[in-house]
């Protein structure tokens, strides 16, 4: 049995910046792999909001990829060009 962890790396765009990325990771994997631990706010009081569970439930981990409406990054893979934007998130889910 081989194992690889050769994952290729690849490039994507944060809020006009550059961010170096495997592929394999998810958005949120490889914003939080670089450092960036929160991007959104609580509209109500502000308070930052951060990814929770990384499955697709909680919605604390949304932004804009590729012009889309608010996506959930924990459940977007990473592609090379990928563009990525974390204004105007902060939608309060019931
Ligand atoms: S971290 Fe919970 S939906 Fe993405």
């Amino acid at each position: 049995m081989s194992r690889s962890n050769d994952a290729a790396p690849l490039t994507i765009t944060v809020d006009g910046d550059p961010l170096r990325a495997l592929a394999g990771q998810s958005v949120a994997g490889a914003m939080e792999a670089a450092g960036i631990r929160t991007w959104r706010s609580n509209p109500v009081d502000g308070s930052p909001r951060a990814p929770f569970c990384g499955m697709g439930v909680c919605y604390e981990c949304e932004l804009h990829v590729d012009g889309s409406a608010e996506t959930r990054a924990c459940m977007v893979e990473v592609e090379r060009g990928l563009v990525v934007r974390t204004e105007g998130v902060g939608r309060v889910h019931d």
